[in-house]
């Protein structure tokens, strides 16, 4: 290690460094990702119930942006606010970091649920995914096509080729369960009306969620939710962000890119999708090693929100809850946060 070339950020860095350590750098920024959806998520809670869900998403973006500044990294948004030419702030292709340290790719979205939080509904969240350079699928925004189980099925139960019922017929003999005994969450959307028809027909429970389906799909990896499978149409990018929850706490996921217009199909030629109809699977949205990171703004199945609290020496705080996981090592750490209000 030549000590001359190095600024005091990189001497802070490699401090963390053990020998035979190689991934010495990476597990620093597990938690560093914390601190930046952590940031989001407190300037989206001032905003929480307000009505107004671009000043929510607006103030989410321009945190995160500023809690990227000074991390230790030379990162690209592949999944982010929009392209260049519509957002103004973590645009895609967007640099982020200092422009030295490992060279990673970020999905985010500051504000995952900006309607939710205008109403302050349950379930928003801020969050991001982070994977060595060209390991996300760089997803257009467009629909997707989504189906997920939790962990502890057979490679395989799920298969976004076959029906909802021969899914979930599937996925309740590997259970060994009646298929009238399977929860799905779907978004409460018109366009899922033959598809919560056909559920109800099999007798299964159907959670229907107005918004948020980054937490409906982690939902199905967390027994005290009941919820068994996702199904159903919503964000491309918020399904690259909830694959990588997924590749790092287990589960299956089935997607395919949903395109409603010639402008929809040209976008994804352009960010190179050439199979249209390709189903992806979990490693074909997020591989290799990445960390997944969310705080909540709104309390949810997965994280409880911020909350304004007054401590006993009369200072007051907000506070976060956070969970960070990453995929090469399955660790998942519940993070709680109290922050100064000033
Ligand atoms: P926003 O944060 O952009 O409002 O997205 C919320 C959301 O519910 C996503 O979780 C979901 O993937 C998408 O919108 C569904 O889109 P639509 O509202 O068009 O059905």
């Amino acid at each position: 290690m030549n000590t001359t070339h190095e600024t005091p950020e990189d001497t802070d860095v490699l401090a963390h460094k053990e020998p035979g350590d190689d991934n010495a750098i990476e597990r620093v920024l597990v938690l560093e990702m914390v601190r930046v959806v952590e940031a989001a998520a407190v300037a989206a809670a001032q905003l929480v119930g307000r009505g107004d869900e671009k000043a929510a998403d607006a103030a989410a973006v321009a945190a995160m942006r500023r809690a990227f500044d000074s991390l230790y990294i030379d990162g690209t948004v592949v999944i982010g606010e929009g392209e260049r030419d519509e957002a103004p702030m973590l645009y895609i292709g967007e640099k982020v970091g200092i422009g030295k340290g490992p060279k990673i790719d970020i999905a985010l979205d500051p504000l995952e649920g900006t309607t939710i939080t205008a109403k302050a509904g349950p379930n928003a969240l801020a969050v991001l995914a982070a994977a060595e350079e060209g390991c996300l699928l760089n997803a257009p925004d467009v629909y997707m096509d989504k189906l997920a189980v939790g962990p502890g099925y057979p490679e395989g139960v799920i298969d976004l080729a076959k029906s909802p019922s021969d899914n979930v017929r599937a996925v309740a003999a590997a259970k060994g369960v009646e298929p009238g005994r399977i929860n799905v969450c779907v978004l409460d959307r018109p366009r899922h009306a033959e598809l919560i028809a056909e559920l109800r027909e099999l007798g299964c429970g159907v959670v229907l969620i107005g918004d948020g389906d980054v937490a409906g799909v982690i939902a199905v990896t967390d027994e005290d939710t009941t919820i068994d499978m996702y199904m159903g149409q919503g964000g491309a990018p918020e399904g690259v962000l909830a694959a990588a929850a997924l590749r790092c706490v287990g589960g299956q996921f089935n997607a395919r890119l949903v395109f409603r217009n010639e402008d929809e199909k040209a976008r994804a030629k352009k960010w190179g999708i050439t199979d249209l109809n390709r189903i992806y699977k979990l490693e074909d949205l997020a591989k290799g090693d990445c960390i997944f990171a969310a705080t909540g703004v709104t309390d949810g199945s997965l994280l409880e929100g911020v909350k304004r609290r007054r401590k006993p020496t009369g200072e007051t705080i907000m506070t976060t809850q956070s969970v960070v996981m990453r995929a090469s090592s399955g660790t998942v750490r519940w993070v709680k946060g109290e922050h100064r209000v000033d």
